[in-house]
C-alpha cells in the first residue's frame, strides 16, 4: 500500500487525512464567504464578474470537501460559525476599503492557501492519488484568484494589512485543523 511521508510522532495516517479535510473544508468554506462579502460591497463594480467568477470557484471547492466529509465520516470543524462571520466581515471590510484593498486581501489570502495546499501535496507523497489530484486542481485554481487580483492592483494594497491577513489565514489554518 502506498503510504504518506510521516515523522516519527505524527498521528496515524488515517488521522492525519481527516486533519487534512476537515481544514480544507474549513477554508474553502472561509473563501466562499470572503468573496461573498466582498459581493456585498462590490457587487456592482468593475471588479464584480471576477470576484463572482472565483466565488464559483470556491463554491465549486467547498462542495467537493463537503462530499469528502460525508464520505469518510471527518468530524467538521467546530469553528464554521466563526468562519461564517469572521470571512464575511474579512472580506466586506477589506473591501469598503476600496477594490485595491479587496484585491490585496485576496491576494494574501490566496497566497497562504497556495502554500497550505502545497505543503498537503508534499505530504501525500504517493498516498491517496485522488484526494491529491484534487489538490492539486484545487491549488492551480487559487493561483489563478491570486493572479486575478495581483492583474488588479492587489500587490498594492496596504502592506500592514497584507501581512495581518496572512497571519489571520495562518492562524485560521491552525485552528481548524485542530478545533
Ligand atoms: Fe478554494
Ligand atoms: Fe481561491
Amino acid at each position: 500500500m502506498r503510504r504518506m511521508r510521516r515523522l516519527p510522532g505524527d498521528p496515524s495516517e488515517e488521522r492525519q487525512i481527516a486533519r487534512m479535510i476537515r481544514v480544507d473544508h474549513a477554508g474553502e468554506y472561509g473563501a466562499k464567504r470572503i468573496y461573498q462579502g466582498q459581493l456585498a460591497v462590490l457587487g456592482h463594480s468593475r471588479a464584480a464578474a471576477d470576484i463572482r467568477r472565483m466565488a464559483d470557484q470556491e463554491e465549486r471547492h467547498l462542495a467537493a470537501f463537503d462530499k469528502l466529509v460525508r464520505e469518510r465520516r471527518v468530524r467538521p470543524t467546530a469553528l464554521s460559525p466563526l468562519w461564517h462571520v469572521a470571512g464575511f466581515a474579512l472580506g466586506a471590510a477589506t473591501a469598503m476599503l476600496g477594490e485595491r484593498a479587496a484585491m490585496a486581501c485576496t491576494v494574501a489570502v490566496e497566497e497562504v492557501i497556495d502554500a497550505h495546499y502545497q505543503r498537503q501535496i508534499e505530504a501525500l507523497g504517493d498516498a491517496e492519488p485522488e484526494l491529491k489530484s484534487t489538490l492539486e486542481e484545487f491549488r492551480a485554481n487559487e493561483i489563478e484568484h491570486r493572479d486575478t487580483a495581483r492583474a488588479r492592483g492587489g500587490d498594492t494594497g496596504p502592506m500592514p494589512l497584507s501581512m495581518a491577513i496572512k497571519a489571520g489565514s495562518r492562524l485560521a489554518i491552525w485552528l481548524s485543523t485542530r478545533i
